[in-house]
């Protein structure tokens, strides 16, 4: 749960469906505040109000700080649970100011929103700050009740007088206020946007139509972007369908009343078209059409798609060339006589086979990381169908979750898993063996835990055969212990090491009876 439901849910008292309309508004009033050149503050009831939440005194406007001193101290009467900057101006406030608290007398016109539900306007600037700071509190209408009120703070220091720009945004930010007072905005769209963060904004690019689609304000950005799309004239007087490639979506949205978001290619060229529909008593009164070109974007994205087939063609051939190397050593091994040799050649046919695994895994996923699970399986798998001895079963499991791994750690520890399942079964049951016989139990065991950690990667691999020799790693390694324990220290920077058997690996587990290794492999 995010702060803000928390803040919602817990401390306004407020029922899921009117607490759903308010984060929506949160998705979508970014567009607000940059129209309006101004700070957004949600404020709701605060219906708990535990004492430390309480705004300390800096972050209240100095006019407001005089009245706050000069009241006796009430209970907090309002959290804020939302905050938006513009990024058409500057912020006046630098602090974060979600999840404070403020009493009723610190934002006075907040209190005169909820009790007169309306919108309410500061007649004149505010200097307390050093800067004239025009404050307006608009109430959230919910079905039929006020849920909330946002304000609007912005610093009018810098009103010149303003260009059309600015006063298309200053009129379109009015009636989108006005909506919410009335309960039509934020839209209660049936489709919900997919790519938000792609979606056009403000400064993107604007235009202002009248309820029929006729062009009333278009700014630079909005005609560069249709520019590219091939249209050439002036667009402003123009009706949307004379210059716009796909234009009956867009003129759908203003007979419904309801936004929509598309897109449109043509020459190369990609813009993203949003219409908000500006309603007022019922009636679509006029258009905002938030334009952005997209075709730098869309190009990256394409290009990264084809990048990304690539690498996984790439793991595809590589995959394709080991078992190739490995099916030229399984024909070489037919050949031969020598037990031991055929042995030998056995051996390294699993190995190759166990990292070709992992770039098969790698060319089925389009992330660059490997369900190592899936991997375990399959060396598990290899390893019981290329048996020794029939006469002794070995049962191998794999417990515990390994999580997704880098290629980089999963094929190195791909091959460390193949080397110790090779050596159980090879070494751990030796039916035959004069000097350490295995006392013939009907079944052996080998059993793989994974634990994983944040920042670690615990194996634990452990059978119930005759236990390794007296002797030191260093000593008893021949080449599949060498290979396992480089790749695990050098490699994947971990340690390896053998416990004794019985040994408690875990508050319900303790190790086998016969031999057991772990290793620990940091995850970065
Ligand atoms: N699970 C096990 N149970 C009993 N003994 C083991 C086990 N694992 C390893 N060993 C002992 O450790 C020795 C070294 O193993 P290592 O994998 O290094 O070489 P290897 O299996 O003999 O030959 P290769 O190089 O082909 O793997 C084995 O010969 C065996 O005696
Ligand atoms: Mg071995």
């Amino acid at each position: 749960m995010s702060l803000v439901e928390d803040l919602l849910a817990d401390h306004a008292g407020l029922d899921p469906h009117a607490v759903a309309h308010l984060q929506l508004l949160l998705r979508d009033w970014q567009i607000l505040a940059d129209l309006s050149f101004a700070d957004l503050l949600l404020f709701v009831h605060n219906a708990r109000a535990p004492a430390q939440l309480v705004a300390p005194e800096q972050l209240i406007r100095p006019a407001d700080r005089d009245q706050r001193r000069s009241r006796t101290r009430a209970a907090p009467a309002y959290l804020c649970v939302g905050q938006m900057r513009p990024y058409t101006a500057q912020t006046i406030y630098v602090e974060d100011l979600v999840g404070q608290t403020f009493p009723a007398g610190d934002r006075p016109m907040v209190g005169r929103a909820f009790n007169e539900r309306r919108v309410i306007r500061d007649a004149d600037p505010d200097w307390s700050t050093g800067v004239p700071v025009r404050e307006e509190a608009i109430p959230v209408r919910f079905r039929d009740g006020l849920i909330a009120v946002v304000t609007r703070e912005a610093n009018v220091s810098t009103a010149r007088s303003p260009s059309q720009l600015e006063l298309t945004y200053l009129q379109s930010a009015g009636e989108l206020a006005q909506m919410l007072a009335d309960g039509t905005f934020p839209y209660e769209s049936s489709h919900p946007v997919e790519e938000h963060e792609l979606s056009p904004r403000v400064g993107d690019g604007i235009i202002r139509v009248d309820a029929k689609g006729a062009v009333i304000y278009a700014s630079p950005n909005a005609i560069s972007a249709y520019r590219r799309l091939g249209s050439l004239d002036n667009v402003i007087g123009q009706h949307l369908a004379d210059f716009d490639p796909l234009p009956d979506t867009l003129l759908e949205a203003l007979t419904d009343g309801e936004p929509v978001e598309t897109e449109v290619e043509r020459d190369g060229a990609v813009v993203l078209r949003r219409v908000l529909p500006l309603i007022r008593e019922g009636q679509v009164i006029a258009g905002l059409l938030i334009v952005r070109d997209a075709t730098e974007l869309r190009r990256h994205e394409r290009a990264l798609r084809v990048k990304d087939a690539t690498i996984r063609e790439i793991h595809h051939r590589v995959k394709n060339n080991l078992q190739t190397v490995a099916s030229l050593l399984r024909l070489q091994g037919r050949r031969l006589r020598s037990d031991e040799a055929r042995q030998a050649l056995a051996e390294s046919v699993r190995r190759i086979s166990s990292i070709a695994f992992v770039h098969e895994t790698l060319s089925e996923e389009s992330r660059q990381r490997v369900s190592f699970g899936k991997i375990a399986g399959r060396i598990v798998e290899m390893l019981g169908d290329g048996l020794l001895n029939p006469d002794i079963p070995v049962e191998m499991s794999l417990h515990g979750e390994p999580g997704d791994l880098p290629a980089e750690i999963a094929t190195p520890l791909a091959l460390v898993l193949t080397e110790l399942l090779q050596n159980s079964v090879e070494h751990a049951f030796p039916y035959d063996n004069p000097v350490r016989p295995w006392n013939a139990k009907e079944t052996g065991h080998v059993r793989v835990r994974f634990e994983r950690a944040p920042t670690t990667l615990r194996v634990l691999v452990t059978d119930d055969g005759v236990g390794l020799p007296e002797e030191t790693l260093e000593t008893m390694a021949n080449l599949g212990l060498q290979i396992a324990r480089t790749l695990v220290e050098s490699e994947l920077g971990g340690t390896f090491e053998t416990l004794p058997p019985e040994t408690r690996l875990g508050p319900h587990e303790s190790a086998l009876s016969g031999a057991t290794f772990e290793l620990v492999i940091p995850m970065p």
